[in-house]
Parts: structure tokens; sequence; C-alpha cells
């Protein structure tokens, strides 16, 4: 598994080269859900009885096996060769045998609260818990009695985000432990977090004993991303909170600040990769973290990793311990991944999850650009090395390469390209490409440069990261990096002067979608439109490990408390924040109903109040945002839900030829269509003629209420809903319809040119609004 961060991108290909170095592997063989009427060390013999009857002795199947899951998953992981492995997934109990894959992923915010509606309540909050505020915040009291576990790189328990200071108890029926082990001990976990666990035995398999110089033998995190998601989920409220004291100032607090958290470290620094962000996490580690967390009592789990590359479900991980999470009512939030901007790139795609994709915040690190001609270039940066405020000379890193290097290859300021006679003294411009955008201000450092502009590439547009770069430095986007470009081409003397960054909010427009986030339409089953949603993950501003430089980058020895980082890893622990809050208003509503409003409620604009955009500016549609970008206040009120059962997801899997998750469950003889899953989404591949499907709509809201439909079909189709009209007598009232989408004869449905065209079903009321994306293809 890998860590969903936009940081670095080198350490997704060298994985796999990594992990597949010996024969003998790490494999999850797994039998569904157990059936409940065996002891615990009956199951871990019969799990053992598995491994004999393909090892050759009975020692070396006790030595191989790493987990025995007990609680809810039924299955087990071991090191086995690829004929062992075979054999066993030719057994009938058996669901299936897939590679523990390495995955990766990633991080929290002042911001984005306020951006979203909350954060006004947040503010009260320091001064006086109110009671009786309307807001969603103080109505969940701030997520008061949830608990959400966070499977990441552990965290950093000196942080203030997880002080528990005026926390509730330890709620009586919590099973989770305090695992203690490097620099971590009992005296870490209170009332704040009030379980932390470590799993390595798939990473140990594969990389041999941890090295206690790079990572802890403990919950405690080295590297810094778990700090920073647990701390968006949940992190208590923190006054004159910024990072390196300077920048994205204010209150930091995570979405559902009384919430209590459990923490599973899944993610382990990655031996040889001291230099670069090397962290992973292994399928067979976070299934046995996820049998334990849904033991232990959490309920919501934020899990911000992802397969490198979609996987099908009976071979995932994550989806199958999520299948076992919703069975038991906990909802359970993803990361979309950040694989963008191409087509059908998204992970973590079961429909019983929450898929998150990534958009920005309203707010900007600027730092701009004074060129020789006056001329002024908006740049940001979160670095806060500054120049001085005199212009300096300014080169284009292609034009001063080492002999040996290519102009295209030192136009991206990759390691050693760069002549020091050249680049001494001067400010450097570079492009983005390849090589890591804090790494190529390490070049322009090294060969002698004073400042540093980092020039988004053609097709990335106009989203800048702001980085915390080891220089004075400042980031733009492509229409300004061909403005620079040309200043330089045309100059005999080019010069310009970097000002120092400063944080301005309120800039538009936003959101937009960051370019990295992970794209429909959903490979594994193009029925299911994924994701399902999107909330802030550029720039955000969350805690940290001291342990770690805000760059990642071993040569920096700067430590901070907060830091900022990017990447769909920031925006799902939003969006689990909101499931926490819905859950504390809404206790009795299930996985699948909290999942519904969120996504029904899901707003579509910007605050330019045009359509939300990609990162160059043109529209963005559901493969990108789901349903929209997320609303937690208008959430917890939606009107009607889409519910679905653990019972429907099974249904589901037989439909998609995937049975046997549960051996107690039988598939039905009619199997209805996949599409037929009560999604708050529709989406249709490869239509010919036309399709019906039916959803079913449960009245959360008043009493007695009429909602009428309303469509805006995909450009070149008809979309017939029937009855368009649903009057309900009582609340928890259920009410079926049809949806029947045919191409409309008379429209040249490729029109467009696209493969997908979007389109929306609305139920209204008069006062809630519930909204349903709709993606068609053709081909
Ligand atoms: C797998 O099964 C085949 C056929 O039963 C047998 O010949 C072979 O030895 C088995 N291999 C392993 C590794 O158990
Ligand atoms: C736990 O560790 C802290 C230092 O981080 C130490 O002060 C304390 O004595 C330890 N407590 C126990 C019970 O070992
Ligand atoms: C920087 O220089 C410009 C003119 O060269 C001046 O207007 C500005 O006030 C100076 N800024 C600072 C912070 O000294
Ligand atoms: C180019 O040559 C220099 C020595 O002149 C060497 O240090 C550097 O690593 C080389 N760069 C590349 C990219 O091969
Ligand atoms: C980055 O490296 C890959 C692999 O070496 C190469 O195919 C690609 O063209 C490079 N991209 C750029 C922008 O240089
Ligand atoms: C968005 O609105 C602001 C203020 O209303 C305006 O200055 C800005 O130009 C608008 N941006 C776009 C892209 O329309």
């Amino acid at each position: 598994m890998k860590i969903i961060s936009t940081f670095f991108f080198l350490f997704v290909f060298l994985l796999p080269i990594l992990a597949s170095s010996s024969n003998k592997q790490v494999y999850i063989v797994y039998f569904g859900v157990h059936k409940g009427d065996k002891e615990s060390y009956e199951i871990e013999e019969i799990h053992h009885s598995y491994l004999s009857s393909v090892k050759e002795t009975e020692e070396e199947a006790r030595a191989s096996m790493l987990y025995s899951y007990k609680h809810s998953i039924n299955g087990f992981a071991a090191t086995l060769t690829p004929a062992q492995a075979s054999n066993l997934s030719k057994l009938d109990e058996v669901v299936s045998v897939f590679e523990s894959h390495p995955m990766k992923h990633k991080m929290h915010t002042t911001r984005s609260w306020q951006f979203v509606g909350l954060e006004e309540e947040i503010n009260t909050q320091l001064h006086f818990q109110s009671e009786n505020s309307e807001g969603l915040l103080s109505r969940a009291k701030y997520g008061h009695n949830v608990i959400v576990g966070v499977l990441d790189s552990g965290f950093w328990p000196e942080s203030k985000s997880y002080s528990d200071d005026g926390m509730g108890p330890i709620p009586k029926s919590w099973k989770g432990i305090c695992q203690t082990g490097d620099a971590f001990n009992s005296s870490h976990c209170n009332r704040k977090v009030i379980g932390a666990r470590y799993y390595i035995k798939a990473y140990e398999s594969v990389y041999g004993p941890l090295d206690r110089k790079l990572d802890y033998l403990s919950p405690r995190d080295k590297d810094g991303h778990g700090t920073h998601t647990s701390s968006t989920v949940g992190g208590r409220t923190v006054p004159d909170a910024a990072f390196m004291g300077e920048l994205a100032d204010g209150t930091a607090s995570g979405g559902a600040p009384l919430v209590q958290l459990a923490i599973y470290k899944v993610c382990w620094a990655i031996p040889g990769h001291e230099k670069v962000d090397g962290n992973t996490c292994f399928d067979a580690d976070m299934l046995a973290a996820m049998d334990d967390a849904i033991n232990d009592g959490v309920h919501v789990m934020s899990i911000s990793i992802g397969t490198p590359k979609p996987v099908g479900y009976s071979q995932d991980g994550i989806a199958i311990g999520a299948l076992h999470a919703v069975k038991k009512g906990i909802v359970v939030s993803c990361s979309a991944g950040n694989s963008g901007p191409h087509a059908g790139t998204l992970s973590n795609t079961a429909p019983w999850i929450i898929t998150v994709g990534a958009s920005s915040l309203d707010r900007e690190f600027s730092a701009p650009i004074v060129l020789g001609n006056g001329m002024v270039i908006q740049g940001q940066t979160t670095t806060t090395f500054r120049l001085d405020n005199i212009t300096h000379p300014l080169v284009y890193a292609g034009d001063i390469s080492l002999p040996n290097v290519t102009q295209e290859l030192a136009g991206q300021c990759l390691p050693n390209s760069l002549s020091s006679e050249k680049a001494g003294g001067n400010i450097v411009f570079c492009l983005r490409g390849n090589g890591t955008r804090v790494g190529k201000g390490m070049e322009v450092m090294r060969a002698g440069g004073i400042g540093y502009i980092l020039g988004n590439a053609k097709g990335q547009g106009e989203e800048v990261v702001a980085d915390p770069h080891v220089l004075p430095a400042t980031a733009v986007g492509e229409y300004e990096a061909v403005q620079i470009l040309n200043y330089i081409k045309s100059t005999r003397y080019p010069a310009a002067k970097i000002l120092p960054a400063t944080t301005v909010v309120g800039t538009s427009p936003a959101p937009f979608m960051a370019s990295f986030t992970s794209r429909g339409p959903n490979v594994v089953d193009p029925t299911i439109l994924k994701p399902d949603i999107t909330a802030p993950g550029l720039n955000i501003l969350a805690a940290w490990s001291e342990e770690d430089s805000p760059t990642k980058l071993a040569t920096d020895d700067r430590r901070v408390q907060w830091n900022i980082y990017s990447g769909t890893s920031m925006s799902c622990p939003h969006v689990s924040a909101a499931a926490a809050l819905l859950k504390a208003v809404h206790p009795t509503w299930s996985s699948a109903a909290i999942r519904s409003a969120l996504m029904t409620t899901a707003g579509l604009k910007n605050n330019n109040e045009s359509l939300i955009t990609d990162s160059m500016g043109n529209p963005a549609d559901a493969f990108q945002y789901g349903a929209g970008h997320f609303r937690p206040t208008k959430a917890a009120d939606p009107g009607l839900v889409y519910d679905a059962t653990y019972t429907d997801y099974l249904t589901y899997l037989c439909s998609l030829r995937m049975p046997g998750f549960d051996p107690s469950f039988k598939c039905p003889q009619n199997l209805p269509k996949t599409n037929d899953l009560n999604q708050p989404s529709l989406a249709i591949s490869k239509l010919s003629g036309s399709v019906t499907v039916t959803r079913t709509v449960t009245n959360v809201g008043k009493g007695r209420s009429y909602y009428f439909a309303s469509v805006k079909p995909p450009t070149g189709y008809k979309v017939n809903i029937s009855p368009s009209m649903l009057i309900f007598r009582h609340k928890g009232q259920k009410k079926s319809f049809s949806i029947t989408v045919e191409k409309d004869v008379y429209c040249n449905s490729q029109a467009s040119g696209q493969e997908y065209e979007f389109g929306w079903l609305t139920w209204f009321d008069g006062f809630h609004t519930v909204r349903s994306p709709i993606a068609v293809s053709s081909v």
C-alpha cells in the first residue's frame, strides 16, 4: 500500500521492485466472515491446518504464519510460494488468495472548517462550549462519544492536538489497547487518544527487522503523515498554530475536535529511502488493524491509503476490511488517490467505502515575483527563507546545464544537472516534471543559486502546491511560467526579486479540483460511480511529527509542530470528521445512510458562484468530484437517504460474480443488475437500447413531505424517473422509483466527443435538495 500524498511521486514506482525480490511472498488467504461459533484458539488451529496442508512440516507452517484474523475477518496472512498460494486458492471455502501488496498514502487544517462553514463554531468553542447554538458542531457535541480509528503512520503524542483536557472518560465499551514500544508507553494514550497499536509483520517479512533508526517500533510517528491525518479528523482546537510560526496562522482544529481517536500504525519507513519520503503499508498488516479496530469499537475508520493501481474487491485488503466494518455499522472513508489527471486511476472503488477526491481551499501563500521590467507575477510558497528586497539576475535552468546533461533535464533541475559557475548568485527558474518539487530547490542550492522559481509544466494548469523550500523560492502556474520564460528569452539581462510569503484568504475561484486527484471511471466496476465526494486536500495545515522535516528531505534539519501538506490523504480525514459528526447527531444511521447524506447535499459551485472547475479552469465532472464538495452542515439534514445494508452489498457481490464473502449468505436466484445497488449515484457503461434501475429512498426529514424529481440528462440521453413524485406520510418511510436511461435519437450523443456524459437527478421538497450524479457511456 502507499501513502497518498503528492509530495513525492518517485517512491510509487520504486516499491514494486523492492517487494518482488524474493519468490516467497506474503499472501492473504481470505475465507469471508466468521460464523461466530468458534473460540479464537480454534480459529487459529483451523488456519494452521490449512497452512500445514501446503507446507512440508508443521514447524514451517507455524513459522510462515503472520496473522490469523479472528474477530470479524476470517482469514490469515502467511509467507507462501506462488504454488502454495495457488493450491490454497482452489479450495471451495476460500474466497480469495492474494498478495499483500504494498500501498502508499497521506494528511489537516485551520482554513478548511471555516471554508465549509464549521469554523465559526470551532472558534467559539474555545471560549464557551455552547450547547444552544444551532450549528452542526454543537449539535454533534464536537464529536463527543464518537471514536475514529485512523490507519496510518502513527501519531506524535506530544502535539497539542492530542491533549485530553476537558475530554470525557474512555467509554466502557472500548476494547482497544495502548501498545507500548519505542519512545512510547501507556502515558502517551489518554482520554483523547484512547487506543494505539502497531502492525508490522508483513513489512518485516519483506524488508527484515525494522531499522530502529528509521522508524519507531511503536505507535509513535516518525513520518508526519499519520499525525497530519489524525489531527485533521479529530485534533483539539489549538490557538496560534502556524507553519514555522508565520504562515496559515490561526486556530488549528480537527473537524470533530472532541472525538476520541484510536491510532493504528500500519505504515513504515522503507529502508534505503531515507533521502526521499519512503513509507509503505501492506494489506496483511492493514487487515489485522481493521479486524482489531472493528472489535475495539471504533465508529468511523479513516484510511488515507490505497493501492497504486485499482484492484478487484476480493484482492483488495481495504475493500475486504471495510466490508466487515460496514457490517457493524462502521463508516469507512478512504482517499481516492493522487494518480490524476488521467482517467480510470482511482483506488478504493468499493461501493461500501466513501471515496474522497481532493480540491483547493480559498487560501494561498502568496509570494509574488517582480520581474526586472516591473511586471508582477503571482507565486506561492511556504518557505520562510527570504531574499533581500533587491533585484537579482534570473536564469532558466535549461540554459545553465552541465555539459553532460540535456537542456530538458537541466530545465527540471534534476540532481547534479546545473553548472555551479552559471547558477552561482542567480535566481534559477526550473520546470516541474520528473524529480520532487523540493528536491529541485536542493539542486539550485547545491549549484549556488540564491533563489528558486518553480514553474508548472505544460498541462499542469494553475494548481500550485505551496512547499517549504530549503531556500528563498516561489512557485507559479503554467500561464505564469510561460510569461517568465518569454521574459527571460526576450531580455538581455533578465532579473527578478521574490517577495516574502504572506497568507491570503478568500482567494477565488475556490474550490477547484486538484490535478493530482485520481479520476473515474471505476475500472473495477464501471457501474459504480466513483469518487463519491471531494474535500480540501491542497495546502492543508495540520500537526506534524517533530522527528521529520517539513520537506521530508533528510538534508533538511528544520523541525516543525505544524506542516502544510497536499494530497487526497488530506481530504479523506475531512470527510471522516464530517462522518463522525453525523454519527454523533444520528447514532442509528447506517454507513450507507451517512455516505448518502454527505453526497446528496454536496455543493457544485465555487465561491464565484460558477460550477467547480479543474486546475486548468475547465468544467470538472463527477469523475473528479463525485456528488460535489462536501457540506457537513447540510448533510446533517439531507431529507432523504439512499440506504443500503450489508446484505445489499453481498447481493451486489453475487451480481458481480464475486460471491462467497459470507458463507452464511446464499446468492438470490434472480440477481439484480450491479447498478441496482441502492447508491446515491448512477453509472451506466456500454449503454445500448435502454437501462432501467431501481432506487429506494428513506425519509429522514419531516414526517409528511412531497418530493418532486427533476433531471438534467447527460448530453445525448433521455432520463425518465417513475414515479416522479414521492409522497411520504411519516419519518422512516421508504419509497422506490425507477430511473430509465436511453439514447436520445434526436440528439447526437457523440456531439461532445467524450466517452462519458454527465447529468443529475434531484429530488426537491421545497426545502431539501437531494442530488445524485449520473454518468453514462455507450461505448
Ligand atoms: C499443489 O497441489 C498439487 C496437486 O494436488 C500437488 O501435486 C502439489 O505438490 C501441491 N503443491 C504444493 C506447494 O502444495
Ligand atoms: C513514559 O515515558 C515518559 C517519557 O516520554 C516518561 O516520563 C514516563 O516516566 C514513562 N512512563 C512509564 C509508566 O514508563
Ligand atoms: C522593497 O523595495 C520597494 C522599491 O524598490 C519598496 O517600494 C518596498 O517598500 C520595499 N519593501 C520593503 C519590505 O522594504
Ligand atoms: C555530470 O557530470 C558531473 C561531473 O562533471 C557529475 O558530477 C554529474 O553527476 C553528472 N550528471 C549526470 C546527470 O550524469
Ligand atoms: C520522466 O522520466 C520518465 C522515465 O525516465 C520519462 O519517460 C519522461 O519522459 C520524463 N518526463 C519528463 C517531463 O522529462
Ligand atoms: C471571482 O470573483 C472575484 C470577486 O467577485 C473576481 O475578482 C474574480 O475575477 C472572479 N474570478 C473568476 C475566475 O471569475
